[in-house]
C-alpha cells in the first residue's frame, strides 16, 4: 500500500491517540495537541505534532498554516478533538453552550476548510457520537453540537464531490468520561430540583469510561472506512447507538415520553 497524509486532532487521548498508533505504522500523519506533555509522545510513535485549541480560532489558522508548509497534499482529516458539556437546559451558562459548539463543531468546519486546497480527491471523516440522534436530556449542548457537525459537514457533501463520512459511536471506553465529570463541575452542582439526575449522570460517566466498548472497535472501523473506495456517508457504531438511531426515527411525543420513563426509572435506582 502506498504511504499516505493523515491530519488527526484530538490524537493525545482516546480514539485519535489509538487512529495515531495505527496510522502511524505506515504513514505520514500529523497529529494535533493542546497540551505540550504530549508532544514526546507523540513524536516517539512517528507523528508529527501540532498544536492546535479548537477554542481558539488563531491556533486554528496556525495549526492549518504549519500543516501547508510541510505537504502538499492530505488523503484524509480525521475531526476528533471533543468535549461534552452537560447541564440542566434552565440553568445552564449560555457561553458553556457557545464554548461546546465551538470546540466540537465551528473548529471542525474551520480547520478544515482552511486544509481543503490539499485534500484533492481526499477524505474527511468526522467523529461525531450518537448523541447526534438527538434523544439524550442533561447533555443537550453535546447532542446539538454533533447533531450541527453533521449537518454542516452533510451540506458540504451535497455542495461538493468531497467524501465525507460520519462515524456516530454509541459509549467508548475512554478518558473523555472522567474529563467530562471535571469539566462540568459547576453544573452538576447548579442543577436545583435535579440533583438526582445528575447524580445518576455523574455515575454513569464513571461507569462508561471502564464499561463502554473497547476503542478499537470505532478505530478498526474507521481504518476499513479509509481504506474503501465508496464509503458510507454515515456508520453508527454499538448497539446503544443502533437503539438511539431507531428510537431518533419516533415521533417527537413519543421519543419525549419514552425518554422521560428510562431516566425515571433509572433515576429511582440512585440511592
Ligand atoms: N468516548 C465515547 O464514548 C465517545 C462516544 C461518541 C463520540 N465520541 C467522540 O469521540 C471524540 C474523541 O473522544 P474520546 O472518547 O477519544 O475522548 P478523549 O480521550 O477525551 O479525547 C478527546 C481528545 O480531544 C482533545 N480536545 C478536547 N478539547 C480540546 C480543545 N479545546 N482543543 C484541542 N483538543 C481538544 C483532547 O485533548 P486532551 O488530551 O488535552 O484532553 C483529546 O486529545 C470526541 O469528539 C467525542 O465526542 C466519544
Amino acid at each position: 500500500m502506498s504511504k499516505k497524509t493523515y491530519v488527526i486532532t484530538g490524537a493525545t487521548s482516546g480514539i485519535g491517540n489509538t487512529l495515531v498508533k495505527e496510522f502511524c505504522k505506515n504513514n505520514t500523519v500529523f497529529a494535533g495537541y493542546r497540551n505540550e506533555k504530549y508532544v514526546d509522545e507523540l513524536e516517539k510513535l512517528g507523528a508529527i505534532p501540532f498544536y492546535i485549541d479548537m477554542e481558539k480560532k488563531d491556533s486554528i489558522a496556525k495549526a492549518a498554516a504549519f500543516i501547508k508548509s510541510q505537504t502538499e497534499t492530505i488523503d484524509t482529516i480525521i475531526n476528533v478533538a471533543g468535549c461534552v458539556v452537560a447541564g440542566v437546559m434552565e440553568k445552564l451558562d449560555v457561553n458553556e453552550i457557545r464554548k461546546q459548539f465551538e470546540i466540537n463543531t465551528f473548529s471542525h468546519l474551520d480547520f478544515t476548510q482552511r486544509l481543503l486546497p490539499l485534500l484533492v480527491n481526499g477524505k474527511i471523516i468526522n467523529i461525531s457520537s450518537m448523541a447526534s440522534y438527538g434523544i439524550f436530556p442533561f447533555v443537550g449542548p453535546y447532542c446539538a453540537s454533533k447533531r450541527a457537525l453533521d449537518i454542516l459537514f452533510n451540506s458540504m457533501a451535497i455542495e461538493s464531490n468531497i467524501k465525507v463520512i460520519s462515524v456516530k459511536p454509541g459509549v467508548i471506553a475512554t478518558p473523555l468520561w472522567g474529563k467530562s465529570v471535571q469539566l462540568n463541575k459547576k453544573s452538576i452542582e447548579n442543577c436545583k430540583n435535579h440533583e438526582k439526575e445528575m447524580q445518576y449522570m455523574v455515575a454513569n460517566a464513571e461507569k462508561n469510561e471502564k464499561n463502554g466498548l473497547d476503542v478499537h472497535k470505532v478505530t478498526d472501523l474507521i481504518v476499513k472506512i479509509d481504506s474503501l473506495d465508496n464509503p458510507k456517508s454515515s456508520y453508527t457504531v454499538g448497539n446503544d447507538a443502533k437503539f438511539a438511531q431507531f428510537v431518533s426515527k419516533l415521533p417527537q411525543d413519543w421519543i419525549n415520553k419514552l425518554v422521560k420513563c428510562g431516566i425515571k426509572a433509572k433515576v429511582s435506582s440512585v440511592k
